[in-house]
């Protein structure tokens, strides 16, 4: 699958893309700056090599048109740019990854938008796109670590059953990764919103937590 990832320099962005090229997707990390992309994926390729052989760097615009597509720009960032993108967007299943946080002390707090969730306000900016929450959970630097698995669950919610399908069978094809179906895009609001709780464990247990379910083993949905 072409998959293409809309700030795709970052962390979270590029440790998902190279990850994702890792298990034989051809990925495009993107950027609103195309050499800025480029550097980034200099320096993956330095370190992973033929691991990563199917990932490039581009313009976010590239990345807009693949068969699947992530939004990991900053979370404030993110419906300014489903917007940009409406058009390229439309029909294809579109991820989105981001959690709206402030950190207040020794917390961080969750911020959510009007239209409920920043997954809810991307598909209202992006209305023919197929929008999908997951990977809300998944701290970027276990993406990047190719050399270890992903120890996480991955909670995943849209109102386009094809779509959230994709993303499922993408999840479940990553090593250790679980895949858990949640329905429709309304619980984006309690997925975005954990994270502020995770996050907050984790700063006060001094801790790396992840997310795992107990109970769900080996019942369909
Ligand atoms: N960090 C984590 O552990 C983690 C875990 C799960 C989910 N997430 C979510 O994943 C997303 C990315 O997280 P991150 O930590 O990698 O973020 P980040 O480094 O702060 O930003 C990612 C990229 O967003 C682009 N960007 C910056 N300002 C922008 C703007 N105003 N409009 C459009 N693009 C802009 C930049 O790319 P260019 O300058 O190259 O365009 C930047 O490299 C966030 O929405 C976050 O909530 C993060």
């Amino acid at each position: 699958m072409q998959i293409g990832v809309l700030g795709g320099t970052g962390p979270a962005g590029s440790g998902l893309a190279a990850r994702l090229a890792s298990l034989g997707h051809d990925v495009v990390a993107g950027s609103r700056d195309p050499a800025k992309a480029d550097a980034v994926v200099g320096e993956i390729h330095e370190r992973w090599g033929d691991r990563v052989a199917t990932l490039r760097g581009g313009a976010n615009a590239d990345a807009a048109t693949c068969d699947l597509v992530v939004l990991a720009t900053v979370w404030d960032g993110l419906v300014a740019t489903a917007a940009e993108f409406a058009d390229a967007l439309a029909g294809r299943p579109v991820v989105a990854m981001g959690n709206g946080l402030v950190k207040v002390g020794r917390e961080f707090h969750p911020v959510l938008p009007a239209e409920g969730s920043i997954s809810q306000a991307v598909q209202a900016a992006a209305p023919d796109a197929k929008v999908v929450a997951a990977f809300q959970h998944v701290p970027a630097a276990a993406f990047a670590d190719l050399d270890h698995p992903l120890e996480s669950d991955v909670v995943v919610c849209s109102d386009h059953d094809d779509a959230r399908e994709t993303v499922l069978d993408l999840v479940a094809a990553m090593p250790n990764l679980r895949a858990f179906d949640a329905g429709s895009l309304l619980h984006a609001v309690g997925i975005e919103s954990f994270a502020a709780v995770l996050l907050s464990l984790n700063i006060r247990h001094k801790g790396k937590g992840t997310l795992r379910f107990l109970g769900l083993e080996g019942y369909g949905a």
